[in-house]
This record gives C-alpha cells, structure tokens and sequence, in this order.
C-alpha cells in the first residue's frame, strides 16, 4: 500500500504581484515503512513539498492521498484530524514549547486526540521520552536541554500519536556532526521498529547515506528517484523517461521528427 500519493501537484505562491512556482507537476508515491530522503538545492521546493503531504498547506492544483484517502477535498477541521492521527513533524529548529517541559510537550499534540485518555497520555509520554533515550529530562524545560535533547523530544513528540508518517524538514541542520548522526540512527531504528515512514528533506548526505528511497528535486520537479535494495541504488533519471517516451513517441510518427529534434536512430539514451 502507498502511505502517500501525490498526483500531479502544482504549488504557485503569491510573492507581491508575482507568482512563485514551488512545485511544478509532481508525481510520487510512497510506499508504507519506507526512510526516504526528498533532497535538492535551497529554494527547489523541498519544505514545500513536506508541506504538501503534511496537509499544512494545499496545492494549487492536484491531488494529495494519505492512507488512499484523498486529503485535498477536506475541511480544515478535517485536515487538523487527520493530522492529529496520521503524521508527526520534525522541524530544523526542534519547534519545542518553551514553557513546557519535556513531557508537556510530548503529551501536548495528545490533547487534541479525545480517543487518547489521560492515563494512555501519560504513557505514552513516559515510553516515548524512555525510547528517545530522556527518562530523566522529563522535567527539564527546551532551554535547559542541549540541541540534540531538543530533536529527541520532538522525535517523542512525534511519535507520541503514533503516526503512520513522520515529515523531518532538515532534521539534522541545527546540530553539530555527531549530534546529527546519533539523531539519524535513532530514526532510523525507530523506522526498522515500529514501521514508520519517515520523509525527509535534507542538503546532508549521511541522510541519503542512510536512506533507501530518494527523491531528488530541482525548480520544483523530480529529477531523479531512487530505491536502495541490499546496499546499491537503483536510480532513475526522470528526464531519461521523458527522452525514452519522446522517443517512442517519435518512433511511432517517423524518424523525420526525432532527426529534426536531433535524436539519433534507436533511442533517446
Ligand atoms: N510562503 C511563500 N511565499 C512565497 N514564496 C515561497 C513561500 N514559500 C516558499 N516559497 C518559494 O518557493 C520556492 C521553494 O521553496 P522551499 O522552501 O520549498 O524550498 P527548499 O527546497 O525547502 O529550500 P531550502 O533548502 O532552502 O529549505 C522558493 O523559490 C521559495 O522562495
Ligand atoms: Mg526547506
């Protein structure tokens, strides 16, 4: 089953007078339990694709499926719903409440779930804080907690619903090498554990590194997928299948076309 999928989604923003395509076309889908690394240079819409499948935000044109259920027709009391049971986020700067501790900031997107009673809350806080390694910073406040204390509280954070999706926008940005990998392995075997997808966007290759699907994006469009299946990649250059459709294409109305387009004889490789 695909956890996500993403038809044909356009996403223009208005800057003054001008419009501003952040997504041009996107098609994608995205399987259950996968660790997928959407990366691309700044300002090739990465967060804002995040946003997308986060529901956060809407595409201008285009449909968005979590779970096979269509997220574009709903309400925004609707889309507060389903995020509330389906998807976690992760920020680059940790997005903590900073006159909450720890475990009122994990328990807090608790409260918004009526099916979650108090008693449930208050384990779960405590087995996901104890799973992110801070049992004993359940008091602490964000200020009193290092950069790395802070992403594993929002990791608890975000598991706390116990989500089918979690989106980290630049996880590992804010933190020092060794920070950043430790946050990384614990994603990770959070992700072999429990099944969880994890989306991210991210400039850092240890992210790719570790992943085994990647989607790479440029001015708002795919530019290449990958799979990882025992440690190689296979990547697929989207532009190779729109030369390879071209080229069929063509193929099925004469070679006077393909020569005027300057495509040798047997293919568009
Ligand atoms: N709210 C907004 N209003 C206007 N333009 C926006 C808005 N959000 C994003 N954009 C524009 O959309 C494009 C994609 O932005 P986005 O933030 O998705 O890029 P990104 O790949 O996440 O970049 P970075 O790696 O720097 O985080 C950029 O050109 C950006 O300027
Ligand atoms: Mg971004």
């Amino acid at each position: 089953m695909h956890v996500v999928r993403v038809e044909r989604v356009f996403k223009d923003y208005l800057l003054g007078n001008q419009i501003v395509q952040a997504l041009a076309n996107i098609t994608l889908q995205v399987e259950q339990g996968v660790f997928l690394a959407i990366s691309g240079p700044s300002g090739s819409g990465k967060t804002t694709l995040l946003n997308m499948i986060g529901c956060i935000d809407m595409p201008t044109e285009g449909q968005i499926f979590i779970n096979d259920q269509e997220v574009t027709c709903l309400s925004s009391d609707e889309l507060a719903d389903l995020r509330s049971r389906t998807t976690g986020f992760i920020f680059q700067t940790f997005n903590l409440l900073p006159v909450l501790s720890a475990a009122e900031n994990v328990e807090y997107p608790l409260l918004y779930r009526s099916d979650v009673s108090k008693e449930e809350r208050k384990q779960r806080v405590k087995y996901f804080l104890n799973m992110v390694g801070l049992s004993k910073y359940m008091g602490h406040r964000p200020n009193q907690m290092s950069g790395g204390q802070r992403q594993r509280v929002a990791i608890a954070r975000a598991l706390a619903i116990q989500p089918a999706i979690i989106l980290a926008d630049e996880p590992t940005a804010n933190l020092d090498k060794a920070t950043g990998t430790e946050i990384l392995h614990l994603m990770q075997e959070i992700n072999q554990k429990l099944k969880t997808t994890f989306i991210f966007s991210t400039h850092d290759q240890r992210v790719v590194d570790m992943a085994n699907r990647l989607v790479r994006v440029e001015d708002g469009s795919i530019q290449e997928l990958g799979v990882r299946r025992g440690g190689e990649w296979a990547i697929a250059r989207v532009q190779d299948y729109l030369a390879a459709a071209v080229a069929r294409e063509l193929d099925t109305s004469g070679g006077d076309a393909r020569a005027s387009l300057g495509i040798p004889a047997g293919g568009a490789h």
